[in-house]
């Protein structure tokens, strides 16, 4: 199945660069919409439901801004005050929200796969905001429609993705979306937070953080994941700074254009010295206000 088709975008494995190249050119018309105040109404008379199963301050909100923006009404889930509470499944669920009229629904979801198995259970569209440790598409297109609009190309830049690799949904979704850009991605972290088989997708893992610093034209720092660790994979958060965090030390030894990315939320003095964090390289809020015009292309392509 084709991760994204005008239907769903459920992954970016398998998008090519022409889909991703498509979507950037609609998110670029959309962001000069959105600045002269005069946004393309294209999804007016559309009903967009964000389900979120899962706590969400920069996705949830994003995607409610790209919606209202094409015009779409609106309904906003929180899972904790829903009859999930009562222990309504997950496809109860999506089916009633698609009965009150949804043409396409925002799911984000604890479980991997749950974006997949309700695109099977609903004849609307489906918009992964991430589910699990699996994928967080529009996540991973914001970064790189980030890097594509200051650079005008990935080819031949090195992103870094740093961190807590295995828990992250959003450096899986990067990795396929940037190489398929033609970045070179290079990966260090904690080997109890590195996966095996990144080589297999195209990354070349490094044996140290100052390694991949070295070589990085964008360094994106990924959160540590403490709510999906069963046990503590490293000694405490002061050491984690200290081993594999971007200090203020290690940004000094950076490229000197080189950018800092985070999708949020940071965890300050632990992965992010708050000096980078706020730093002249950071691109932090960049991303997050460039999320809302590539979801107003993701929505559009779905609606
Ligand atoms: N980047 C990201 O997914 O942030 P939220 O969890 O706040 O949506």
């Amino acid at each position: 199945m084709n991760p994204f088709s005008p239907r769903n975008l459920l992954s970016t494995e398998g998008m090519s660069r022409h889909d991703i190249e498509l979507l950037f050119g609609r998110a670029r018309l959309h962001a000069r919409g959105l600045r002269a105040g005069t946004p393309l109404r294209s999804l007016a008379g559309r009903v967009v439901a964000n389900l979120f199963f899962e706590n969400s301050t920069r996705t949830r909100l994003s995607f409610e801004r790209a919606a209202k923006a094409l015009g779409a009404d609106v309904l906003n889930f929180n899972a904790a005050t829903s009859s999930v509470s009562k222990g309504e499944s997950l496809v109860d669920t999506v089916r009633n929200v698609e009965a009150l009229g949804a043409n396409i629904i925002v799911l984000r979801h604890p479980a991997s796969g749950a974006a997949h198995l309700v695109s099977g259970k609903v004849r609307c569209s489906v918009v992964n905001a991430g589910d699990g440790t699996h994928a967080h598409p529009s996540q991973a297109l914001l970064d790189a429609y980030t890097l594509h609009e200051r650079w005008g190309t990935l080819e031949g830049k090195t992103v870094a993705i740093v961190g807590d690799v295995l828990h992250s949904r959003v450096a899986r979704s990067n990795l396929y979306c940037l190489t398929t850009l033609g970045a070179r991605v290079v990966v260090a972290g904690p080997p109890t937070l590195v996966p095996v088989g990144l080589e297999g997708l195209g990354a070349k893992v490094l044996p140290s953080i100052d390694a991949a610093l070295e070589e990085a034209d964008a360094v994106m720092m990924l959160r540590v994941q403490l709510e999906r660790q069963k046990e503590s994979m490293f000694p405490t958060p002061a050491e984690y700074a200290r081993a594999f965090g971007l200090t203020l030390g290690r940004a000094r030894g950076l490229k000197p254009d080189a950018v800092v990315m985070h999708p949020g939320p940071v965890n300050r003095g632990v992965e992010l010295a708050p000096e980078v964090a706020d730093g002249p390289a950071n691109v932090i809020l960049e991303q997050v206000a460039n999320g809302v015009a590539v979801r107003m292309a993701i929505l559009e392509s779905c609606g």
